[in-house]
């Protein structure tokens, strides 16, 4: 999906990859906001559902992870309260097609792009299409109406009533043969007659649910190609949140290569920045599209939840193993020097050199992009206010001195590729 990594190498590297679909999960609930662990919730009454039909084995794993990463194609906070607050929405279409071609680009789970794909579909249409294979459509099907009965959870409790699972179930059923499989719709009726169903889906106890679920054959991530793919699919995402944030996280990526390559960092380490680079601002996901877009100055508590996407990206990424010094790097990337950047206030003795580049990378691309306040900056400008930040003892000198040297390629390597995104380009 994006250029070539220099090193395809495996050696050292060896990650869960349901580890890592679950942790990164957690950036995607963050879109919700207020409406937070809607992927675990759906997973978890698809996968009862389904083992209510007999489901087993890998197609469980399956429906397991397409649920989790159903709505990857949601990277805005206002798209993501219009899925989640209203039963059937024209404009829901787009997210499919988004989160299909985000899943289709990464390997292990490209098999699952046409769940995604058809997610929103009602059964009167997708069973009379001769394309979609009978399996996916069931499994996208049951997606679907799971994923509205979290829906219609959250609009009936918004509406007052704490147990409104009657209410849900006569909904669905109201809606067989038309809107989902009837098959599904009596199975899901029978699982979800006790109100432990219900009580399953909160918050800590999804989240369990999810982790413990059975994982047959434990798929690792082993090769860097996979492991940039993965990177990769949720740069995407973050990215698509805003025209303001398009390709950032993938031009931050491709600078902060080019700089560890120049300061001699061997490939492995330049793999590895890379990919912090794909991931530094995961936690941004978190952060309202209102606050993102302002022009104007953030107040005391926009600031506040701005200021906590890098933590939030440390934390998701920290729990991966295998990640956790990529956390580390992506996590200090609004640290400085002198210590007092965030979260953590480090000082430079903390501050390895990958976080450093990353630092500067990302202040780079941000500087050399529009922003909702201001035109994107000629590469001598942001030099120049690079040079600024260096004296103010916020960026490490040797990595501005690398940009100095290398300037128009740097420039080169952080503005948006045309042709280098996904084909719809931008955002939501
Ligand atoms: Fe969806
Ligand atoms: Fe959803
Ligand atoms: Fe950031």
């Amino acid at each position: 999906m994006d250029a070539p990594v220099t090193n395809l190498s495996v050696s050292g590297l060896d990650i869960d990859l349901r580890e890592a679909i679950c942790c990164l999960t957690e950036a995607l609930n963050l879109v919700g906001v207020d409406e937070r662990q809607h992927g675990e919730r759906v997973a978890c009454m698809a996968t009862e559902t389904a083992r209510r039909l007999g489901w087993q084995g890998e197609a469980l794993s399956d429906l397991l992870h397409a649920g989790l990463l159903h709505d990857c194609g949601v990277s805005s906070t206002r798209v993501h309260a219009r899925l989640v607050s209203e039963l059937d929405w024209d404009g829901s279409e787009r997210h499919c097609k988004i989160g299909a071609a985000y899943l289709g680009s990464f390997r292990p789970l490209a098999h699952l792009a046409p769940v995604i794909r058809w997610h929103h579909s009602h059964w009167s249409v997708l069973s009379a299409n001769t394309d979609v294979d009978e399996k996916i459509a069931l499994m996208s099907n049951l997606i679907y109406l799971v994923d509205r009965a979290d829906a219609l959870l959250a609009q009936y409790r918004r509406g007052g009533d704490p147990a409104p699972f009657d209410r849900i179930r006569d909904k669905l059923a109201s809606l067989s043969g038309a809107f989902f499989a009837p098959s599904l719709v009596d199975a899901f009726l029978e699982c979800s007659r006790g109100e432990a169903f219900w009580l399953a889906l909160e918050p800590l106890d999804v989240a369990e649910y999810v982790f413990h679920f059975d994982n047959p054959g434990a798929p690792r991530i082993e090769s860097r190609r996979d492991l940039h793919d993965l990177a990769s699919l949720f740069a995407h995402i973050v990215d698509a949140k805003s025209p303001y944030t398009y390709e950032h996280s993938r031009g931050v990526a491709r600078l902060a290569s080019r700089l560890a390559q120049l300061d001699g960092l061997s490939d492995e380490r330049v793999c590895q920045v890379e990919i912090a680079g794909l991931l530094h601002d995961l936690g941004k996901l978190g952060v309202p599209d209102e606050i993102l877009e302002s022009s104007a100055p953030l107040d005391h508590d926009s600031r506040a939840i701005m200021h906590r996407h890098s933590y939030d990206t440390f934390r998701i990424l920290h729990r991966i193993r295998g990640m956790e010094e990529i956390a580390g790097w992506a996590g200090c990337h609004h640290e400085t020097l002198i210590g007092d950047g965030y979260p953590f206030q480090y000082e430079a003795s903390r501050l390895p050199r990958e976080a450093r580049i990353i630092a500067v990378a990302d202040v780079f691309q941000a500087l050399a992009q529009d922003r909702p306040y201001r035109k994107g900056m000629s590469p001598q400008d942001v030099l120049s206010l690079l040079v600024k930040m260096r004296d103010d003892g916020k960026l490490d000198g040797e990595v501005v001195a690398l940009v100095a040297g290398d300037l128009q390629a740097c420039y080169e390597a952080a503005m948006p590729k045309e042709g280098n995104g996904l084909p719809w380009g931008g955002a939501e």
